[in-house]
């Protein structure tokens, strides 16, 4: 039984039918040169326009903001007209899709940086962990990611100018509306945790000003496109690339209070246990703790992914932990995920070796039901 997954809820100005959401997947096929969505991508989320709401990957702000090879941005035109030929194609199919707005700050490489400069963080801090980068001959390695260079008060607000501008560019491109990604260990979430963030300025130090260049941003978008067409993604506990807090119930606590200020379209937020593609080994105990306290705290309508199959997904909405769930791996290996929990048919699996970068095997070749029945 599904009742609760399948009844409709309203997110900002739309109403979804459902409220199975496809999560922000980064896929790395993006088209090269120019990072600019293809006719592929377009097939790819066509696929899946039966989502309640798609997210679509995270799309770089500006080229300051890439941090791994093939990832598509939102700040040219060409790009713009790329992701109109997505939106355009996921609306014919009756479909609704937000873009994410993404700056990696110092999860990132000269390589893609302009003029080879280090990427900007918080602060000049080593960062554990490492980046896909393409070698002289275009082939993707992995690489160590550089100890950044810490951003002046003037850069914050160009970085602040760039989502504004790139929200008015999604919004030109016809997407329904935009994702801040504040999580995963990228730029708003190094300057969220007390780990990467040493500043002594107005954007370090106390959780009020850790929080600031977030809730500036949001304050930016939101006066730019109206904020029921603005949706914030946080990773609470998050350890990936280096994340961590001090006192994360009070640090994710305010954040969460002070959303409710802008009547945004909803609050996503990530269940610890996944983090990106890695099960975190150090799941902080308290995962479970916060995320019922920042449900309670926050007012609109909280979205919840990591881990979820149909039946948890149900519960979840059924005891009122979430008012929509996001699925990232069961959507990449059924484009009609939907139909198929809906009905408790067998799923796909995906094949992990192409989440990342290559062609139309293992992006656009999983069977819909029809297929397999046929089959
Ligand atoms: C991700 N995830 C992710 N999150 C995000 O905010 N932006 C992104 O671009 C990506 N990219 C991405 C790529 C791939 C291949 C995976 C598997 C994951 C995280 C994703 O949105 C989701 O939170 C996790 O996958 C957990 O949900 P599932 O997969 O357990 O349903």
């Amino acid at each position: 039984m599904t009742t609760h997954l399948f009844c409709p809820i309203s997110v900002g100005p739309l109403s979804l039918p459902h409220r199975v959401a496809m999560a922000p997947l980064t896929r790395s096929r993006a088209g090269q040169p120019g990072n600019i969505p293809t006719d592929m991508n377009t097939t790819y989320y066509r696929q899946r326009a039966s989502a309640a709401l798609i997210i679509s990957e995270a799309t770089q702000i500006s080229p300051q903001g890439q941090g791994y090879a093939w990832t598509p941005g939102i700040h040219t035109e060409a790009q713009i007209a790329g992701w109109r030929a997505v939106a355009d194609a996921v609306h014919a199919e009756g479909g609704r899709m937000f873009l994410q707005l993404w700056h990696v700050g110092r999860v990132s490489h000269p390589m893609f940086q302009p003029a080879n400069a280090l990427p900007v963080a918080p602060s000049a801090l080593p960062v554990p962990g490492k980046t896909f980068v393409t070698d002289p001959d275009g082939n993707g390695i992995w690489a160590d990611i550089p100890v950044p260079q810490a951003l002046t008060a003037a850069g914050v607000a160009e970085i602040v100018a760039d989502y504004r501008q790139a929200a008015r560019n999604a919004m030109a491109a016809g997407m329904d509306g935009v994702e801040i990604h504040a999580g995963n260990g990228y730029l708003l979430d190094q300057f969220i945790n007390s780990a990467s963030n040493h500043r002594q300025d107005n954007y370090g130090g106390s959780i009020e000003n850790r929080a600031r260049f977030l809730l500036e941003v949001v304050d930016a978008v939101s006066a730019e496109i109206g904020a029921e067409r603005v949706a914030v993604r946080l990773t609470p506990m998050g350890r990936f690339m280096g994340m961590g807090d001090t006192t994360p119930e009070d640090t994710f606590g305010y954040i969460v209070g002070r959303l409710n200020e802008w009547p945004l379209a909803y609050l996503h937020l990530v269940e610890p246990a996944i983090v990106g593609t890695v099960r975190d080994e150090h799941v902080d105990p308290r995962w479970d703790a916060i995320i019922r306290q920042l449900r309670k705290t926050y007012q609109g309508v909280l979205m919840l992914a990591g881990g979820y199959d149909g039946e948890s997904a149900e519960r979840a909405i059924a005891d009122g932990r979430a008012d929509i769930i996001a699925f990232g791996r069961p959507f990449i290996g059924n484009p009609d995920l939907p139909e198929r929990l809906r009905g408790n048919y067998p799923l796909n699996t995906p094949d992990a070796a192409a989440f990342f970068g290559g062609g139309a095997q293992g992006y656009v070749d999983y069977p819909v039901l029809s297929q397999d029945q046929a089959a």
